[in-house]
């Protein structure tokens, strides 16, 4: 059952990823950060290398490739930046998984392929104002008149909110079980962003991820076809949950490219700085600090890459997933907190790289599950209070 040997596949998408995200990104990301600006070619040069559907079969536009390859191209982009993985959390995990998991054939081919292509950017509409870990709170609705249904709310810190052409959004198809919090009364819709009544907007001054878009959406009275309705009515609840299982796992996969950004700025600056007569990386509790974060780079890769093995047999993986989410992100904290200790007085100016993974490493402890609501869920797990029952539509394994 255990082979821990990656494919050839497998290392093409890492090395093509690589590839991308070195070459083109790397040179300009400090900068990019530095002005908070996010650079539109990027998104262009994935869909050139194919990679916005690299998990998807190739009948519906992708690369073939399995999960785990996705997971390996996450950590890949966010050893550079974790804007460029946020790209594939929203586009893949959140959005176009969940179509390939719930979609009809007609929204597949609608939405999926052209999404897989990278010919559209896709997002994921659930967080608002006031509903974030309980997301249950949110207060969209969907009212149906017809062969339509009318939206109307506001969705917050979406990723790619002011550049997606699709969203998927959460809303309440049954305001008096949304009264009674009952989860049935929510649904799914794919959203256009030509569907009047929808408008974006940009979030500025965030602690991290500077060089990617974080947004709200509003849509005041959008009229969306019924057939835009993702899965049944009344399964919004569960889809948004799935689409999570997706999305936490590639941010789990990125954060451990960001462990190893931090362990590699790490070891370059500790090898040449000196102090007491001898490079640092000589020093006892220096070396501590880089026990740690290898500790966490290679637990945080085992967690994630059994949630993505799940995944490619098409099992359920709602909890190997929140576990690898809470490690990884945990883990990619505690690294760049210590690579900004190694770095001393340096790591706290932009002239190195880790005063930024220190900053983008604290949103992933807080977006797609906050660590407390991961805390939550493996407790109530292991302690018997929940338990993952069947689902209509399972991500298909590879
Ligand atoms: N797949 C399919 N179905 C699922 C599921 C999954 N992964 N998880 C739960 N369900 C089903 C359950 O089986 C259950 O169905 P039944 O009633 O038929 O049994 C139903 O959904 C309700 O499930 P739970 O009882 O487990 O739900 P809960 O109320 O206990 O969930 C919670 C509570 C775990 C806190 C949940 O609300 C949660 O995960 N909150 C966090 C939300 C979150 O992560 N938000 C981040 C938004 S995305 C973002 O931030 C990024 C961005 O840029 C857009």
């Amino acid at each position: 059952m255990i082979d821990f040997e990656l494919t050839g596949d497998h290392k093409t998408a890492a090395d093509l990823a690589r590839d991308v995200a070195g070459k083109y990104l790397r040179p300009q990301i400090a900068e990019l950060d530095r002005q908070q600006k996010y650079d539109p070619e990027f998104i262009k040069r994935l869909k050139d290398a194919d990679l916005l559907g690299i998990c998807f079969p190739e009948k519906y536009g992708g690369m073939g490739l399995d999960y785990i390859a996705l997971g390996l191209v996450c950590e890949e982009m966010e050893y550079v930046d974790t804007t460029a993985r946020v790209i594939f959390s929203v586009h893949i995990g959140l959005n176009s998984m969940a179509i390939y998991t719930w979609g009809s054939e007609e929204q597949k081919q609608k939405y999926l392929i052209p999404q897989a292509k990278g010919e559209q950017i896709a997002t994921f509409g659930l967080t608002e104002p006031a509903a974030g870990s309980d997301a249950i709170g949110i207060l969209t609705t969907a009212r149906k008149a017809g062969e339509k249904y009318i939206l109307n709310g506001e969705k917050m810190w979406i990723s790619l909110a002011d550049v997606a052409d699709n969203f998927l959004i959460f809303a309440w198809t049954d305001t008096e079980k949304q009264k009674k919090r009952d989860h049935t009364g929510l649904s799914a819709f794919i959203i256009e962003r030509k569907f009047a009544g929808v408008t974006t907007g940009a979030i500025h001054g965030k602690l991290g991820v500077r060089a990617g878009i974080t947004g709200w959406v509003a849509m005041q009275d959008v009229e969306v076809p019924a057939a835009n309705l993702l899965g049944y009515e009344g399964e919004g609840f569960k889809i948004a949950m799935s689409c999570l299982d997706g999305g936490r796992y590639t941010v789990a996969a990125g954060s451990t490219g960001l462990i190893r950004a931090c362990m590699d700025a790490s070891k370059e600056y500790a090898s040449t700085r000196k102090t007491f007569t001898q490079t640092i990386d000589h020093h006892q509790l220096v070396k501590e600090m880089f026990a740690e974060m290898i500790y966490g780079y290679e637990a945080g890769r085992l967690l994630w890459l059994q949630a993505g093995w799940l995944k490619n047999k098409g099992l359920r993986s709602t909890r190997e997933t929140s576990l690898a989410k809470w490690f990884c992100t945990d883990q990619a904290e505690k690294a760049a907190y210590n690579a900004v200790q190694i770095h001393g007085a340096y790591g706290f100016s932009d002239e190195y790289p880790v005063e930024r993974f220190f900053r983008n490493s604290k949103g992933a402890a807080i977006y797609e599950g906050t660590r407390e609501i991961h805390k939550l869920m493996q407790a109530d797990y292991f302690l018997g209070f929940r338990t993952d029952h069947e689902v209509r539509c399972l991500l298909p394994g590879v």
